[in-house]
C-alpha cells in the first residue's frame, strides 16, 4: 500500500521527516516529493505551499505521478466553532469551497455546476482516526471544514463562513484535496490542530501556535500508520 502524506506548509510536514529520519527526495514542478518506507508501507510526503491551486497540483502529482492509494493531510486551521480551542485535533467529515461563489446565477455558496458544495471524506479512515484517539486518549473532534484562498482574520468573515457552511474550521486547502481526491477515487482524510480562532488575533495566534500544532497533528498521523 502506497500512502500520501500531505502538508500546506513546511511546518506541517518537518515533524514527519524528523520522525521518519531517512528519506529520498525528488524534484517535480517546482515542488520535492520525500518517499521512505515504515512498517511495510510506501510513503510519499509533500508539501504543497499555500492555498488550493497549489495543494491541488500536490494531490494530483501524489496519485498521478507517484502512485499514492490513500492521502492523508495534515496541518493547522483557524477555529469557526467556539467549542474548538488552540491545540484541538480535528478530523474533517467534509470540505467546501468557501470562496467559490457562483451565486449571481442562482446557485448556493461553493457550488459549481456537476460539482457538490460538500465532498466528504473517507468513513473508514475517519473511523480509523477515532480508534487511535481513543487509544490514545485524545480528544478527536470530528466538523466540516471550509476551505479558501484568504487567511481569515477577521470576526464578520468568520461568522459567514460558520453559518453559511456550517463549518467548525477554516484553513487553505482542503477542500480542493478532496475535489482531487474524490474525482481520482482516492480514499482520504483531512486532519488538523486549531492554530489561531480566525479573528482580529489570528496571525499572532497562527504564528505561535503553527510549529506546536502542526507537530500535535503530524503525531496524530503517524499513531494512524501505525493502525493502518
Ligand atoms: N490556517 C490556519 N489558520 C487559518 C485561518 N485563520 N485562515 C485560513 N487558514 C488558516
Amino acid at each position: 500500500m502506497k500512502i500520501a502524506i500531505m502538508g500546506a506548509m513546511v511546518e506541517e510536514i518537518t515533524p514527519l521527516l524528523d520522525f521518519f529520519g531517512t528519506y529520498e527526495t525528488l524534484e517535480f514542478a517546482k515542488n520535492r516529493y520525500y518517499t521512505t518506507t515504515y512498517k511495510g508501507m510506501e510513503l510519499v510526503i509533500a508539501y504543497s505551499k499555500i492555498g488550493k491551486v497549489n495543494a491541488s497540483l500536490t494531490a494530483t502529482t501524489l496519485i498521478e505521478k507517484f502512485g499514492a492509494e490513500q492521502l492523508l493531510f495534515s496541518g493547522v486551521a483557524g477555529a469557526l466553532n467556539p467549542n474548538l480551542r488552540i491545540g484541538d485535533v480535528l478530523v474533517a467529515t467534509a470540505l467546501a469551497q468557501h470562496d467559490l461563489d457562483i451565486t449571481a446565477f442562482g446557485h448556493p455558496h461553493g457550488y459549481v455546476p456537476e460539482g457538490s458544495v460538500y465532498v466528504d471524506t473517507d468513513a473508514s479512515l475517519r473511523a480509523l482516526a477515532h480508534k487511535v484517539a481513543k487509544a490514545q486518549n485524545i480528544i478527536l473532534q470530528e466538523g466540516i471544514i471550509a476551505t479558501g484562498d484568504q487567511f481569515i482574520c477577521d470576526g464578520v468573515k468568520k461568522e459567514w463562513i460558520h453559518t453559511t457552511f456550517k463549518a467548525d474550521a477554516t484553513e487553505m486547502e482542503g477542500a480542493s484535496v478532496a475535489v482531487v481526491c474524490d474525482a481520482l477515487k482516492i480514499p482520504f482524510c483531512v486532519l488538523r490542530a486549531i492554530s489561531d480562532a480566525a479573528d482580529m488575533d489570528a496571525g499572532f495566534s497562527f504564528d505561535e501556535f503553527l510549529v506546536s500544532s502542526a507537530k500535535e497533528s503530524a503525531q496524530f498521523i503517524i499513531a494512524m500508520l501505525d493502525e493502518l
